[in-house]
């Protein structure tokens, strides 16, 4: 079980910050000292002072208690043909994945993570054949070990968008696609986490899945520089998303 690591405060904070509300703000319109402010954003849980700065925030004042309660946990979930790889990066995690059409084994590197190890160990025990590289965005714990893995794996081709370029990438944009055997994918540019960040739609597993990065979190949207740019980034793709499995690089599966 992969501990969430998007908490009550995190949520706060990114709200916040997404809609330029600091803190001395925040206290004089929920009428509280700014050292009040300063507890819950480390943590401290006062669900009265959390369910106001819910109201201000235009967030759900019970389901940020229910966060802050810490009893929710997603569904752990299995797809066939779906890796998830936890990597310690500083004092955080983070996800890569590796998804894999399971009549050849060709497969695809959805952010690398910072430890090429657990992947090429995982890609020699199960004879997968690396056919490309994704990465949802360019911040370090995402591609971490992108020249160790492309060293070891003879060079497969990276595709990255385009307001995010790294050398030797192919740079794409929404709307791209790409096929290997079964799998399918097309790309959505979820931008705000990141301005070039993008989501992996994929279908030709057992059901359609999406690979978001840091778009999306399992408590909140990931933390960005507008989050109006970022909630319509993201409310315009629902539709393109809908009964689709999100896999997040930060958090747990949902
Ligand atoms: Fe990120």
């Amino acid at each position: 079980m992969i501990e969430i690591e998007d908490f009550h405060e995190d949520i706060l904070g990114k709200a916040m910050r997404g809609l330029s509300i600091g803190k001395n703000e925040m206290s004089n319109l929920v009428g509280v000292e700014k050292s009040e402010i300063d507890s819950i954003l480390s943590g401290k849980v006062n669900e009265r002072l959390i369910r106001l700065m819910a109201i201000v925030l235009k967030l759900d004042p019970e389901k940020l208690v229910y966060s802050a309660r810490k009893l929710w946990t997603p569904t752990p979930l299995k797809i066939g043909g779906v890796k998830q790889f936890n990597m310690p990066f500083g004092t955080m995690f983070v996800n890569a994945y590796i998804t894999w059409d399971r009549n050849s084994g060709k497969a695809w590197i959805i952010d690398t993570g910072s430890d090429a190890k657990q992947l090429l160990d995982f890609i020699d025990e199960n004879n997968l054949e690396i056919d490309a590289i994704f990465l949802t965005h360019t911040h370090s714990d995402h591609i971490g070990c992108l020249n160790n893995l492309k060293k070891k794996l003879n060079n497969p081709p990276v595709h990255v968008h385009y307001l995010e370029p790294l050398t030797d990438c192919n740079l794409i944009r929404e709307g791209f696609r790409y096929s290997c055997e079964s799998l399918s994918l097309s790309v959505l540019h979820t931008y705000g986490h990141s301005v070039g960040g993008v989501t992996f739609s994929i279908t030709g597993l057992e059901c359609p899945i999406a690979f978001v990065g840091d778009a999306i979190f399992a408590g909140s949207m990931g933390g960005g520089w507008s989050l109006t740019k970022m909630h319509y980034a993201l409310t315009g793709k629902k539709s393109c998303l809908c009964q689709t499995k999100l896999f997040f690089a930060l958090d747990m599966v949902r």
